[in-house]
């Protein structure tokens, strides 16, 4: 069978580092850094303060110079000692020792990524998933080692596999998420969905081009609108959408088509390119052929365990599989807590509360994926968790569904 698009796009290839950071996990999944003042913290977002760099016999921090010794203690943790004194849970040196895990860092400063990510629009975080995780994932999204496995969509992702909220809790990706939108309240607008892309068939139904939530631009039924006006908010940003790659992302298995660049425009990607809204139609390739996938369209490749962030303005569509090998992603859609949500995290949540996977990842993981996930109406009445109202909805007589993202 012959390739069942033409490989056209300029292509971006996202290389796995040969060298890269380490962060130093308290046993809550906080990290080991330096404050503003120099001084050993335990701190709970992954910036430049929390970034070492491993050398003989332990630690170098790298915006400060100061070094940590390690010992290795059980099961790969590490007990550190800073200027002759044992390093504690908080950070503070003389304190009761604490087993300290190293946890694979980014290949660069995450303020150097966010420079990246603000200058462009997008930002790879490449394989910075460990292997671990990675293979969960794999067996979640049955691709890999696990290809004969099939994804069970009737189960929330997160409730399949700890390496799915792990992976969603990914520090780095978060901090720079944050920073890119302008506030430390973001949201998942649904819970975490695995997209799994098997070989073309040369005739199935494709993605055309579009803006991702909560833009919506190309998919919305009118065609040019989407759920936020094309207006111009300036450095105002709506949405971020995270893709993590659960295996490489290749121009030839489908990785994502994008006009990077194109969030600046605060419009819609142009009709003749395949809008997808058209190819949401039931046989419209089979009549029309397949949306654009020219030169003026870029591929992103990276590898396994990559974390991709873009705005979700960036003009965008699926490519096609032309290999045997699945290929898939978590997709999320990042909101700042104002925006309604495409989908209710809160009960994916409470599902995930009661399954096994919440017992196995840390607090800081928990407290990110609570934060993530629960919608609050914060007033007089103080901060108010939301989830659906079944009754007003059956009332509402609107509950058509809204599919996946
Ligand atoms: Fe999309």
């Amino acid at each position: 069978m012959p390739p069942p698009e033409p490989l056209r796009e300029n292509v971006v290839r996202v290389e796995a580092p040969g060298h890269r950071f380490t962060l130093l996990a308290t046993p809550g999944g906080d990290f080991l850094g330096a404050d503003d003042a120099g001084d050993l913290a335990v701190l709970r977002e992954a910036d430049d303060r929390v970034v070492w760099e491993e050398i003989a016999g332990g630690y170098r921090h790298v915006g400060t110079g100061q070094h940590v010794e390690a010992k290795a203690g059980a099961s790969g943790d590490r007990l550190l000692t800073w200027r002759g004194h044992a390093v504690g849970g908080d950070g503070c040196p003389g304190a009761r020792p604490t087993p300290f895990r190293p946890v694979r860092g980014p290949d660069r400063l995450p303020s150097e990524y966010l420079r990246t990510f603000r200058e462009r629009g997008w930002v790879c975080l490449p394989a910075v998933l460990d292997a671990d995780t990675v293979d969960g994932l794999q067996r979640v999204a049955g691709c890999g080692p696990w290809s004969a496995r099939t994804h069970d969509r009737g189960v929330s992702a997160l409730d399949q596999h700890a390496a799915v909220a792990r992976a969603s809790a990914e520090p780095v990706s978060l901090w720079l998420t944050r920073r890119y939108m302008g506030t430390d309240e973001i949201r998942f607008a649904h819970p975490p969905s695995f997209a799994v892309l098997d070989r073309d068939d040369g005739e199935r139904d494709v993605q055309g081009w579009h803006s991702d939530f909560p833009y919506l631009w190309g998919i919305d039924r009118r065609v040019g609108a989407g759920r936020i006006p094309e207006l111009r908010t300036g450095d105002m940003v709506l949405g971020v959408q995270r893709n993590i790659c659960v295996t490489d992302f290749t121009r030839g298995n489908g990785a994502t088509r994008f006009k990077l660049g194109s969030h600046r425009r605060n419009e819609g990607p142009p009709p003749d390119w395949g809008l997808g809204v058209d190819f949401a139609r039931p046989g419209h390739r089979k009549r029309h052929g397949l949306p654009y996938g020219g030169p003026d369209a870029d591929v992103i490749e990276a590898p396994a365990g990559s974390v991709l962030l873009f705005d979700a303005r960036t003009w965008h569509r699926a490519g096609l599989n032309a290999t045997d090998g699945k290929r898939a992603a978590i997709l999320q859609a990042v909101t700042p807590p104002w925006i309604m949500p495409f989908a209710d995290s809160g009960a994916a949540f409470k599902t995930f509360l009661a399954s096994s996977p919440w017992t196995e990842i840390t607090d800081r993981e928990r407290r990110e994926l609570e934060s993530l996930l629960v919608y609050e109406i914060v007033g007089p009445r103080g901060r108010q968790a939301i989830t659906v109202d079944r009754e007003l909805t059956e009332r509402r007589g609107v509950n058509a569904g809204t599919g996946a993202p």
